[in-house]
This record gives C-alpha cells, structure tokens and sequence, in this order.
C-alpha cells in the first residue's frame, strides 16, 4: 500500500500552523478566530448519528469511473425504497471524490462536473429527498482531494464550501485528509466542524460529520466533539486480508465509541466480488457488533439475492443500531478463535464466534463470559438463520472457515418455549489426500437446559467420494451437555483435484415438545496432494490458503499494488530474487506438508519497491508451534536468512507482521522461499 501524497504529524503548533493556513489559502481571519468548543463535551450534542449511519457510498464500487454519476445515485435512492432497505434502515445516499470540476468559478464556488452531474448537485440532493433519504457529499480538509485529475479541497475554503454544501441540501459530508500541506489536523477538522454548524443555523440544516483522517492523528482521542464518527484505519480494499487487517485495528477501540461519537473501520464491500459470501457475512456481521456505520459500497443496481439478504438482515442490523450505543469488545481471541460480545440497551448480548483461520474451528464462550446475569437457562437466537434455541449456558459452535456465528442471548424467563441448542463438531478430516481413505470423528452436543430427543446424524460428501460410518449414527435422547460422537471414514476418488470441497454434517432431533429440529454445518474438506520429495521452490507449490494485506501474495515477483500480478522483480536492499513470494503484511500463506518434510528456508527481507519505508517481521509456524522468526526488519537492512524445522507438520505457515507500527509500505518478501521432504 502506498503511501498518499501528503501525511499529517500529529498536532503540531496550533498558532505557527494557523498562520501557514491563513498565508496559504487566503482564509479570511474570522474563520480560524471562531472560538472552539468547550474542551469537556463529550460529544457534539446535536441529536445527530445517535445510532451508526446508515447508508450508501459510491466509492468502493466505482471509485472515480463514469458510471458514477446521476443515474447511478439516482437508483440507489430509488432500490433503497423499492427493495425494502429504506424500511432496514439505510438513510444516506453518499457522493464520493470526483463529483466536481478541477476549477472553481470566479467566486470561488465549487462546480458539480457538467458530465456526470448534468443537473448539478441540489437537484440530485433533491431526488433523494423526495424518497425520503438523505444526502451526503465528499471533500477534502486539503488544498484538492485524493484523485490525481485535482479537485478542489475545502482546506481554506471551510466557511464558504459548508454553506454551499447546506444550499445544496447536503446532510452528511464525508471529509478527507489528502493534500492537508501538514496543517495539523485537529485544526482542520475542527474548523470545518465549526463552519458546518455555522451553514446549519444559517440553513437550518443539520450535517453529519466524517472525519476520515484513515486514523493518523488518533482522532477517537480527541474527535468526540468534532465530527459524529471517524475512520480508525486506511482505506479498505474488496479482500479478505484487508478486511481482516481492519477489523483487528478496529477492535481495540471499542472504549471511544457511543451515540454521536463511532469509530468508522471503513464502507462495506459486501457484494463487489472480491470475498465469499460467508466472508461477506463475516464482514457485515463484524461491522455491526462493532457498531460500526453502515455504508453499502456495491452498486445495488447488479447485486446478487444473497447481497440483499446480507445487507437487509434486519437482526443484525438492530445489533448495529441498538440504542445503547456499545461497541462489542473482544472476550478472547486464542489462535485466531475470535468471541466478540455487545452488550444490548435491552440487557442481552450479541456474541459473534468468528473464525479467522483457514479451517473449521471450535469457538466457545459462556453466557457468564460476555456479561450475562445467572440464570436457570438463556434464549439464544441465531441472527444469520432466524431461529431460537434454549441454552444452559453454552454459546459454543464450530465456525466454518472465515466464518461467524452470529447470535444474542438473554436471560428472559421464555427459554422453555425453544428446543435446545445443539453443537456440531468435528475431529480431523479437514486435510484430505485423494484416494487415501481418511479417519473423523463427528459429534451432536446438547447445549441446552432440556434433552434432544430421536438425534440422529449425517454426513455427506460430493457425489463420487464414500462416506462410511463405523459407529452409531442415532440416539434416543441426549440429555443436557451430553454428546453423540460418531466415527466415519471419508475417501474421495484417487483423481480428485486438488482444492476445496463441500462436506456437509447435519443433525435432526426433537424438541421435548415434540418439534423438530435440523442443525446444519457446511464445511469445507481440503483435499490435497503430498509434498514433492525433496527440494521445492514454495513459489510453485500450490498453497492451502493465503491471506495479504494490499492485493493477492504473487509468485516470483514483489507485492506490487492490489491487482493480481502487478508484482516487480522481488529484490532485498538491491539483491533480485528470481523466485519466491511477495506479500503484504498482515500475510499468511498455509501449506500441506503431510508429516513429511523437513525444513523451510529463505531469504527474507523489506522489498525495494515502497522505497524507505516498511518494517515487518517474519514467522514460519509448523502447525500450533512457532519454528523460526526475524526481529523486526526494515527496508535499510539486507536479507536475513531464516531457517525452520518443521518436521512432523501437517500445515506450515508463512506468517509477515507489521513489524509492530502499522502496515503501511509492508511489502514483503520471502525470496528464494524453499521447502525440503
Ligand atoms: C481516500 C479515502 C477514501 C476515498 C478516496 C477518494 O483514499 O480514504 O475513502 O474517499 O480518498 O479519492
């Protein structure tokens, strides 16, 4: 990830800072001398943002092409109606950068672009109004905003660009931090704040405020009362690595969040192709027990059903929206096994089990665990499939690969009324070498306060592979935290194509109220194919999975951008490389060594490529054990050798931290990367 032109440092010298302000723009004086607000107030106080926005912005799906346009908000104004996501919720209509002319008139007014925005501004503002929506616009607290073509910035402009905004009909601006000319940001977010207040009482209209200073200046210290949500982090990208690397960054900052005040990870990319949809659903179900605002960032226009069913999902909405305002907090994060809990106004919590890992994973917690009260036994509802169990106590499922199990739990007095919850499980069986029978073990656990009755368990493959049972298969009651464990042998055809395949494990049982009950758990079986004997380049083996922080991992050349195979030569401090990997941190790269290889080397180090910046550290992992790691290395350092034993290790990862700051200019590389069996 590049670095954008021009970087703020944290707060600088108000005064000197003011002054270069007003010699660069030409502001006039009584914009900086309009007093600040009140130090103390928590928050800006004006009723807006209680909740999280909702709403849609253009930029993830078209960034500046020419299908962004008026016809383009003006049909999402229009499906946000007709496909009921208006009712869900979904307020504000957004612009994005690139609305406007790279000149503005004689009197120094913006200038809506005549091609995309025929009619100018008001009369799209005015659309969306007309549907009962509100509408949002886009600039920069810098001379021009982040696209290269140059548009006008409102740095120098605040008073002037916030009452044309307002006489536009604009009640939500997103605002930038591109081409800032290192004016400290506190300033200039806090001047556009006061000019927006200013356009309001003159207007009578009030704005909502995004601050989207990508998190530099640590604005969830001082923001509160300046805008009604900040972005905490860069900007996200449509890939499950950037997503992943976001949410980490966002969590921890659950402390500053509350009504009128959020921390923004960034708009949703549900939808725009780069992500499963379970990953999408992961992505949606994150962002709302994170009370994160809620910006649909595809172009609704084409999206599938199951985009609709993800962004329309009024149960985890209401997680988003409650009005208690809480950002869930992390109860535990062990190996990628991730319990998020919200506390809700109406005194239950949402639990999402999440599962960042690359394989089906066992994700627990206790009701007492995310705060709840005692209780002989607790309703659980499943936000994702819209049913409600009973349970004793257990919130506990296993969570298909980059999955999330979303659910809230109560302690109301109407658990009796649901059949109990039961938990799927599976031992083994993920790794699947073709041809070669494979031995696992499944089970149905009642987590409930009452039995499940006549249980019974399936397990099925794609058509060609068997799946042989040698244990029983059904019980006749499984009382409360008993389990019914049965061991199979799954083999799938000796010519099965290395890849992911999908094993499906259901359970039917009866409530004790006589209703039936199916429980469902899609997995993924890998089936792979045996290390080569000997030395191998890791850059031509097929890998189990990867996961990168800007873009794909390339073969053979360097991270590049964030397309596939945009990659240069991979070269450490002038030395090229003509084979291995490189990544961008957060990176993890799995690969299947069955038990039967020995060691993993390479030569390692900051690509060439970001030029000075960049740290990262580098870790190779023989299963659950860390096997060999670097310190932290820069760009000014040479290749480091790194060796691992990793004998024994069904799985070895190749794993590239942020080196501890962030991942900016993380471009790593792990040349000449070999493995021997
Ligand atoms: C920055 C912002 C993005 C987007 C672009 C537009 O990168 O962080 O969200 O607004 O600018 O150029």
């Amino acid at each position: 990830m590049r670095h954008l032109p021009t970087r703020t440092t944290r707060r600088g010298v108000v005064g000197a800072l003011a002054a270069g302000l007003l010699a660069l723009s030409g502001l006039s004086a009584p914009a900086l001398a309009t007093p600040a607000a009140d130090p103390a107030a928590p928050a800006l106080d004006d009723g807006l943002a209680l909740t999280p926005p909702m709403g849609f912005n253009n930029w993830n799906s078209t960034h500046c092409r020419a299908e962004f346009n008026e016809a383009m908000v003006k049909g999402i104004a229009d499906i946000f109606v007709e496909k009921g996501l208006k009712d869900a919720g979904y307020e504000y209509v957004n612009l994005d950068d690139c609305w406007a002319l790279p000149q503005r008139d004689a009197n120094g007014k913006l200038v809506p672009d005549p091609v995309r925005f025929p009619n100018g501004i008001k009369s799209v503002a005015d659309y969306v109004h007309s549907k009962g929506l509100k509408f949002g616009i886009y600039t920069s607290a810098g001379t021009k905003t982040c696209n290269s073509a140059g548009f006008p910035g409102a740095l120098g402009h605040e008073y002037s660009d916030a009452r044309q905004f307002a006489d536009w009909g604009v009640d939500y601006l997103k605002y930038d931090n591109c081409n800032n000319q290192g004016v400290d940001a506190e300033l200039r977010y806090t001047t556009m704040r006061d000019a927006l207040k200013a356009a309001s009482q003159e207007t009578g209209r009030p704005i909502v405020y995004s601050i989207c200073e990508w998190g530099q200046n640590k604005p969830w210290e001082w923001a509160a009362d300046v805008g009604h949500l900040w972005r905490t982090t860069g900007d996200i990208s449509d890939d499950w690595g950037s997503m992943l690397s976001i949410l980490k960054k966002n969590l921890p900052l659950a402390p500053y969040a509350g009504p009128g005040h959020w921390n923004d990870p960034d708009m949703l990319e549900v939808g725009n192709g780069g992500m499963t949809d379970t990953e999408y659903r992961t992505h949606f179900s994150m962002w709302s027990i994170m009370a994160a605002p809620l910006l649909i960032g595809s172009d609704l226009r084409s999206a599938s059903d199951e985009t609709f069913d993800i962004l329309g999902n009024r149960e985890v909405i209401a997680v988003d929206q409650d009005p208690l305002g809480k950002q869930g907090t992390v109860v535990s994060s062990e190996r990628g096994r991730w319990v998020v809990a919200k506390e809700m106004k109406d005194g239950s919590r949402a639990v999402a089990l999440f599962n960042e890992t690359g394989s089906p994973q066992r994700i627990s917690t206790t009701a007492r665990a995310v705060g709840l009260p005692a209780a002989d036994a607790y309703t659980m509802r499943d936000l994702w499939q819209h049913k409600s169990y009973n349970t004793a106590g257990a919130i506990s499922a296993t969570v298909p690969a980059h999955g999330t199990v979303l659910v809230r739990v109560s302690a109301d007095t109407k658990w009796a009324k649901h059949p109990p919850a039961v938990e799927l499980g599976l031992d083994g069986g993920q790794l699947i070498e073709s041809g070669k029978p494979t031995a696992l073990t499944t089970s149905v656990t009642d987590l409930g306060r009452t039995p499940a009755k006549r249980v019974s368990v399936s397990l099925s493959g794609p058509a060609g592979w068997t799946v042989k049972a040698n244990s029983p298969t059904s019980a006749g009651a499984l009382p409360s935290g008993r389990s019914l464990r049965t061991k199979w042998t799954v083999t799938a055809p000796p010519d099965t194509e290395p890849g992911s395949y999908g094993v499906t494990l259901k359970a039917t049982y009866r409530s004790p109220t006589g209703a039936r009950v199916q429980s469902v758990l899609p997995l993924t079986a890998s089936v792979v194919t045996a290390p080569p004997a000997g030395m191998s380049q890791l850059g031509d083996l097929p890998w189990l999975g990867a996961a990168n922080g800007w873009g794909p991992v390339e073969r053979d050349t360097s991270n590049g951008e964030s397309a596939a195979g945009d990659g240069n030569p991979l070269t450490i401090n002038g030395v090229v490389y003509a084979k291995g990997l490189g990544v961008h941190a957060e990176s993890t790269v799995e690969y299947y060594t069955g038990k039967a290889c020995e060691t993993v080397t390479a030569q390692v180090g900051v690509d060439d490529e970001e030029g000075e910046e960049g740290s990262v550290a580098f870790e190779v992992w023989a299963d659950d054990t860390k096997a060999a790691s670097t310190g932290v290395l820069t760009n000014a350092q040479p290749a480091q050798a790194i060796s691992a034993d990793v004998r024994g290790a069904q799985v070895v990862r190749l794993v590239v931290t942020d080196g501890g700051d962030d991942i900016t200019s993380d471009h790593a590389d792990w040349a000449d990367a070999q493995l021997s069996c």
